[in-house]
């Protein structure tokens, strides 16, 4: 039997802590109700309103929400196969994915350390491919399981057919309001080579004593970063990086370093470069700056913040605010990594 709540404020299901409502919610704690949802005919009749949240790390709500939210909330997972060098993981979609890379870390599994302490969930770990500190989470996954929306049928996909790339998948673009995911399988490491290159991990490491690193040094490591670049969402809202990297032609890349020859850039191996966003708007001199409730980051310029009581119209008043500044500067356009919800 399936009983939609009615009415949930939504404070505690987004992390830039922002009050709205949904008219209705759903938590779905195991595939059983999946099935449930489908044959009650519950996703046929809201499929024009409804949203999947997952983690509500990466949402920015604009209003109060007139559908159904489906908040996705299976647990478990199950080692598939191993190999003499990989362990393969099928994880279910409402995992938290920290609580997965502890797992794997402390099982000797190798890939996903660099990812630690990344917030949401394994489910929507895929759809914009999550990344930090050199590893993209598309370099460990292997097949990706989601209910269609159209046919209601569970499919599976295979990592090169999900069209990844940076902070995109198959998910953002062709498959958009069209799935449910209800797993991800992992290709784990047993003999991990760990991937020190990225800013300074090498550099706490070293400055630890470490010279020869395991999983266990860079996981441990990369919390210690993010702990104190990024802002802890239960005391300060926010949804992690708002912008995307933005990539740029060689040719417009020169022009910008005349100028600003301190500039970050990271060639991208064909004419384009990626662009630290964190660092174009710092220039701009937002760094730290509050405006009303909402405002950028002190410590990491690419991440706005909520200081509580602020719509979400101040939070993309503020982001369009950001836009312009930088295009007028640097006549690069920024493009939100975070969904807004209108
Ligand atoms: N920088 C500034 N000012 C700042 C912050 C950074 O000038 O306030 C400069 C830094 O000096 C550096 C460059 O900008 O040269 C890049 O900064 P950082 O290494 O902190 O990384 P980022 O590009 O700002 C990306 C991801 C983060 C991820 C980090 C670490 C995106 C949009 N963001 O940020 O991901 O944690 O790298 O790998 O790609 C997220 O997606 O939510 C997220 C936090």
């Amino acid at each position: 039997m399936i009983t939609l709540a009615e009415n949930i404020n939504l404070k505690n299901y987004n992390t830039f802590n922002l009050d709205y409502t949904t008219r209705y919610f759903f938590s779905v704690s195991n595939r059983e109700q999946i099935s449930e949802l489908i044959n009650h005919r519950v996703l046929d009749n809201f499929s024009a309103k409804l949203f999947i949240l997952s983690g509500g790390s990466n949402i920015l709500l604009t209003n109060n929400f007139d559908g159904l939210m489906l908040h996705m909330n299976t647990k478990g997972s199950k080692i598939l196969n191993k190999t003499d060098k990989n362990v393969f993981v099928k994880v279910e979609a409402g995992e938290v994915w920290h609580d997965f890379v502890t797992w794997a870390v402390n099982n000797g599994y190798g890939g996903i350390e660099n990812l630690a302490l990344i917030p949401g969930k394994v489910g929507a770990s895929p759809i914009q491919n999550i990344g930090a500190y050199g590893v993209e989470v598309k370099d460990v996954i292997e097949e990706v399981e989601f209910l269609n929306l159209n046919t209601l049928k569970i499919e599976v996909i295979g990592k090169s057919d999900c069209d990844f790339a940076y902070r995109s998948s198959i998910f953002k673009t062709k498959l958009k309001g069209q799935f449910i995911i209800t797993s991800v399988t992992f290709k784990l490491n047993l003999n991990s080579v760990v991937n020190t290159s990225y800013g300074n991990i090498n550099e706490r490491l070293s400055r630890q004593g470490i010279t020869n690193p395991n999983i266990k040094d860079v996981y441990n490591a990369v919390i210690a970063i993010r702990q104190e670049k990024l802002p802890d969402t239960n005391v300060l809202g926010s949804a992690g990086s708002f912008f995307k990297n933005p990539i740029i032609d060689n040719e417009h890349l020169q022009k910008l370093l005349e100028k600003y020859p301190n500039m970050p850039y990271y060639k991208q191996g064909d004419d384009t470069s990626k662009l630290a966003a964190a660092w174009l708007i710092d220039t701009c001199g937002f760094k730290g700056k509050r405006f009303g409730n909402v405002g950028v980051y002190d410590k990491q310029a690419l991440i706005l913040v909520h200081y509580g009581n602020a719509q979400g119209s101040d939070i993309v008043n503020l982001a369009e605010n950001i836009v312009n500044t930088v295009y007028d500067r640097f006549n690069v356009k920024l493009s939100p990594e975070v969904n807004i919800i209108n």
